[in-house]
């Protein structure tokens, strides 16, 4: 396997994140206006083949591990078939998708069939009213059912991402820990990151605080994850099948050892989350360029890549012009 290539702080980049749509069926309050935002045009969107050329052409620089995002990846027709693809593609290590779970339970066992293996669900609340109240839609028992599915046809390691706001969600921070009680899921508590300048930055709850949290249910051993892509503190519970995650984009940073690039759906490359700039692959894509052309344009986009996020000053000065689901989170 080709050694992964290096950006200009000594980081191994290996790790490609790969938004195949920005449209999702859910409005989740941390990551969208009430209205939604446009949707791109069809012909604006990477088609399967050019998404499959930028995998085939991230592997032979070393790029191993690809987790397909969206907006909602299943929403796009031919899901499916494209994650096949790609979990065929020589060189994949790891192939992972973030869902919201909502189209899961009725496409599960066909992605088993296609060689998905890892999954990432956002759930916030087990609560159906207020998984409405947090997503504007009631589909709180479809995603549970997903999820139970997806333990069923054997998917492993299945996560769920739980965003923790201060009065929405934050009195059920016990419940969602205790499900590693009962299934082998592991339950990642993220920090709200005020992305939008008319978010309440109120509803932030610190990772440190979320801890105190679960250290007063019983004592958490701390776990290290072998195959840990990133930025998670991982605790289990004792007797607990499933693990805890903290991740703390806001009190921590982890930029240090970011080893991930993002494609969005519209076929720029993004170097850091909270980015700016971003680097045009569509265009190149489309006229023509070569693959060493295009392996040209994406190494200097890793050797560009930003030392750290800022993301205060980054909102204070209003540059985050595009909500998560157009980023691919
Ligand atoms: N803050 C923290 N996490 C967010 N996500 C989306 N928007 C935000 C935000 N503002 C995360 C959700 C979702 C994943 C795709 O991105 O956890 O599961
Ligand atoms: Fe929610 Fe993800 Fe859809 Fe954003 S993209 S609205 S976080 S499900």
């Amino acid at each position: 396997m080709t050694t992964p290539p290096e950006d200009g702080y000594h980081r191994k980049i290996d790790y490609l994140r790969l938004s195949i749509t920005d449209r999702c069926n859910l409005r989740c309050v941390y990551c969208m206006p009430p209205e939604g935002v446009p949707n791109l045009q069809h012909d604006d969107i990477l088609r399967y083949e050019e998404i499959l050329r930028i995998v085939r052409l991230a592997v032979a620089i070393g790029i191993s591990k690809v987790r397909v995002t969206g907006g909602e990846p299943l929403v796009r027709k031919g899901a499916v078939q494209l994650i096949r693809d790609i979990a065929q593609t020589p060189g994949i290590s790891s192939l992972s998708m973030t869902t919201n779970g909502l189209l899961l339970g009725p496409r599960v066992a066909a992605l088993y069939a296609s060689g998905l293996r890892r999954i990432n669900v956002s759930l916030d609340t087990l609560k159906p009213e207020k998984y409405q109240a947090i997503t504007g839609c009631d589909g709180f028992a479809r995603v549970w059912q997903g999820l139970i599915e997806a333990h069923r046809v054997g998917l492993q390691p299945i996560k769920l991402n739980a965003v923790v706001m201060k009065g929405t969600n934050d009195d059920e921070i016990e419940d969602l820990a205790a499900l590693t009680i009962r299934y082998p899921f592991h339950v990642r508590f993220i920090e709200f990151m005020p992305f939008r300048i008319d978010q309440q930055r109120t509803r932030f709850l610190s990772s440190d605080q979320v801890l105190d949290r679960l250290r007063a249910m019983g004592p958490l051993t701390p776990v290290t994850s072998l195959n840990s892509n990133g930025p998670a503190q991982h605790f289990q519970l004792p007797g607990a099948l499933g693990k805890i995650g903290i991740i703390s984009p806001m009190s921590h940073h982890f930029c240090l050892t970011c080893n991930r690039l993002r494609i969005t759906a519209e076929g720029n490359l993004r170097t850091c989350l909270f980015a700016s700039e971003e680097t045009d692959l569509r265009t190149p894509l489309r006229s023509g360029a070569s693959d060493a052309e295009l392996i040209r344009v994406i190494r200097q986009a890793i050797a560009h890549k930003p030392e750290k996020h800022a993301l205060d000053q980054v909102i204070t000065r209003k540059c985050i012009s595009r909500p998560m689901s157009a980023i691919g989170g």
